[in-house]
């Protein structure tokens, strides 16, 4: 019985993927986005650069804005005006979460 379930686990699984972009390709595609050098710049001192999905455009300015607040109390260096435009245009124009 138990290999019954692990198999209708296993095939909702695959099915719900299938009209997922290959990661690969949507990998290749925010490298190629403009503000994606500052973005990886700025945004990966700390930790990971951030996926653009993890927000909807909306609030990319806020989260940026509190990063910035978490650098100032750091040795890391802020973004120039133009570095953070760029960043923020980045995530918000890459952002999944409409
Ligand atoms: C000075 C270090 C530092 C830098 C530079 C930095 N972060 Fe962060 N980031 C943090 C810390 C600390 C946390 C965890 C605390 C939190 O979530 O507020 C975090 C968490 C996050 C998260 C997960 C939490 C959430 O709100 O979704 C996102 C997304 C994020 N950072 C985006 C960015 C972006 C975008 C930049 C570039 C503008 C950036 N970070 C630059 C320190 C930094």
């Amino acid at each position: 019985m138990k290999k019954i379930f692990t198999l209708v686990g296993l095939t909702v699984l695959l099915s719900g993927c299938g009209d997922k972009v290959d990661p690969r390709v949507a990998q290749e595609k925010l490298r190629h986005s403009p503000g994606f050098s500052e973005a990886r710049r700025v945004c990966s001192q700390c930790h990971a650069l951030p996926d653009p999905g993890q927000h909807p455009p909306a609030a990319w300015p806020s989260v940026v804005a509190r990063m910035e607040s978490y650098v100032r109390g750091s040795n890391k260096r802020p973004p120039t005006d133009a570095e953070r435009e760029a960043l923020i245009g980045y995530f918000q124009s890459n952002s999944t979460w409409k």
